[in-house]
């Protein structure tokens, strides 16, 4: 949530800035801001709105200088106003600092301040860290970089929360300083340039080459090189990382929005995410990032599956998934729960984090709070050099791409097919032969195909997403694998659309669902050719008796589904385990046009972030 870019080099920092900050719009949206060296002081610009308001005004009133900072932000505390945007100032106004995280004591701070003469413009608890290192600065005589850091540092000491941040001091000019603690940072390797940011994204178009700062490292770069060291003051080792994707990967290409790219990409992607981890000789799948050998992991008696939103969807699918494949006992928790819970955990439980962004506070936290009790973690992350990523015990990597939709969509079919990899070697270590696992293999490798297959409904879907764009409540019903299916449609609907949207097990419908149905409230059943069909089939003819108009999600070749559905949309077969890749992209691209047809802002809805880094 929220992100900063700083830029010093030989190029105009404010054009190397907005480049880089449109590449984080994702992660806050509603007032941006920038502040540079210009030779005199500092030139600062700000704007409420999208980040094209920002470029609008730097347009019009343009700013200059080689160094910079700038903001997006989503806002925590204070209103959207255009005092609370970054960047803040200290009280010499010599100093500005960009922000992300939440400073939690930031009221005792502001108020021994305030005693000592300090006045605040904004209500923001980043306004009160600049004035904090502003006034450590100002209390050492020497006007240098290294003062700077010792400033920061004696500043950071009396903070409580988290930060990424990035400053720049008029007294010390082409200098930018960063620290973190629980928000990213990544610091990018130019040539006679260097930059920081919340994500590897906003640099790309400058340098592949990158650090993934740790928590509590300081920063210190200028347009030769860079130091990096603790919050105690030691030097900081660190190990330069090659970003995987381009500029092309970041960019929407011929698309009109991310999210459409993003879900035409899944058959890629679902590729990508099974590529060179099927072992057919073995019957099985191969994946070292657990570091677990064979023997490790046949002790596992249970299984914690933990994340947020869709990737805590993904999770329930998997559960279903590996106790079906492995006959583990799996539990699936919000992150938000499982970090306050005193969850009892047998000894031989192995903990799954998913996570998109591998940055979210809350999975952050959940994985902490189950190392703490002596668990090993593993995390399903996208994001590599994530925080989430580097915290646990061993892993497996989505290799998505970067997702910069705000709504999730090829990142939950990439955490499906891990998972579903997950289950196969299980099973493979317990009870599954050779001939079975090398049936989930073949079958694995169809999918790819049938991805691109149901992405040939687009137009059909789109059509039936204008007769249904005005509904006020929608429904969507599913059973076993594809009831998280059913949440992660809903989930799609509300946050694209902003249509109060309700998910619930078929079942379920009797036990008081039911009360909504009317002409016109659609339900949504997600309804395969498998174990529950006829089950789902009975629960629909329960919905027409009352009228409710009904979109089914069925299995190619199946007809009995047309006779009953309104709209009916078939996809390709597949074993009931891996059909809920399948039937999510109708879903995903029903949210996307019903979106579209009501005007929405598809990539960036309202109020949301796509990486939450706050609590
Ligand atoms: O980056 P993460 O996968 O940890 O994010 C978790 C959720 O915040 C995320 O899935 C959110 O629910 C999306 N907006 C859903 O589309």
């Amino acid at each position: 949530m929220c992100g900063i870019v700083g830029y010093v080099g030989k190029a105009e920092a404010p054009q190397a800035l907005l480049q880089g900050l449109k590449r984080l719009e994702y992660r806050g949206y509603d007032s941006a801001g920038m502040a540079t060296l210009n030779g005199s002081g500092l030139a600062v610009r700000k704007a409420v709105g999208r980040i094209a308001e920002l470029e609008k005004l730097v347009a019009e009133e343009p700013i200059h200088g080689q160094t910079g900072i700038c903001h997006t932000r989503w806002a925590t505390h204070g209103s959207v106003t255009r005092e609370n945007a970054h960047p803040h100032f200290d009280r010499s106004g010599k100093l500005a600092l960009v922000h992300n995280g939440v400073i939690e004591n930031y009221l005792e701070l502001r108020a021994a301040l305030e005693i000592d003469g300090h006045f605040f413009k904004s209500q923001t608890d980043t306004e009160v860290l600049a004035h904090l290192i502003g006034r450590e600065f100002d209390r050492l005589k020497e006007r240098s970089k290294g003062r700077l850091v010792e400033a920061l540092r004696a500043a950071l000491l009396q903070v409580i929360g988290t930060y990424g941040i990035a400053f720049i001091h008029e007294d010390v000019p082409g200098v930018i300083i960063g620290a973190r603690r629980g928000s990213p940072l990544v610091l990018g390797i130019g040539k006679e340039e260097n930059l920081l940011a919340s994500d590897a994204a906003a640099m790309v178009s400058h340098t592949r080459d990158v650090v993934y700062l740790k928590d509590y490292e300081i920063v210190a770069l200028d347009a030769e090189g860079f130091q990096i060291t603790t919050l105690q003051g030691d030097g900081a080792g660190y190990v330069i990382s090659q970003v995987e994707f381009s500029e092309k990967d970041v960019s929407k290409g011929d698309y009109p929005h991310y999210m459409l790219k993003e879900i035409f990409e899944q058959p890629r992607t679902v590729r990508d995410a099974m590529r060179g981890r099927l072992a057919p000789e073995e019957g099985t799948a191969k994946l070292g990032g657990l570091e677990m050998s064979n023997a490790e992991l046949r002790d596992v008696e249970r299984i914690v599956i933990s994340g947020c939103g869709t990737a805590l969807h993904a999770g329930m699918v998997g559960e279903y998934m590996i106790e079906t494949l492995a006959h583990i006992p799996v539990e699936c928790e919000f992150a938000s729960e499982l970090r306050y819970r005193n969850l009892p955990v047998p000894k031989d439980t192995l903990v799954f984090v998913i996570s998109q962004s591998g940055e979210t506070a809350d999975t952050l936290a959940a994985l902490r709070e189950c190392q703490r009790k002596g668990h090993r973690t593993l995390g399903i992350c996208n994001n590599v050099g994530s925080t989430i990523a580097r915290e646990n015990d061993g892993g497996v990597y989505m290799h998505a791409g970067p997702e910069i939709g705000v709504a999730a969509t090829k990142s939950f079919t990439s955490q499906l097919v891990v998972q579903s990899l997950v289950a196969l070697l299980l099973g493979r270590i317990t009870h599954l032969s050779h001939s079975e696992g090398l049936n989930i293999i073949r079958e694995l490798e169809k999918m790819p195909d049938k991805v691109a297959k149901v992405l040939e409904l687009n137009d059909r879907i789109a059509r039936i997403a204008k007769k249904y764009a005005q509904s006020k409540v929608m429904l969507f019903m599913g059973r076993q694998f594809n009831y998280p299916i059913a949440l992660e449609g809903a989930l799609k609907v509300k946050e694209t659309s902003y249509i109060a949207a309700s998910a619930h097990p078929s079942a379920e419908l009797k036990h008081g669902v039911i009360a909504l149905i009317d002409e016109s409230t659609p339900s949504v059943f997600i309804a395969p050719r498998d174990a529950v069909f006829e089950k789902n089939l009975s629960n629909i003819e329960e919905v027409k008796a009352r009228k409710g108009p009904v979109i089914a999600i069925g299995t190619e070749g199946d007809d009995r589904l047309a006779q009953v559905a309104d709209d009916v949309i078939l996809v390709p077969e597949a074993p009931d385990f891996l059909t809920p890749i399948l039937m999510v992209i109708p879903l995903q691209l029903l949210a996307y046009h019903i979106a579209v047809e009501l005007g929405r802002d598809v990539d960036k809805p309202r109020n949301l972030a796509k990486s939450v880094t706050v609590e």
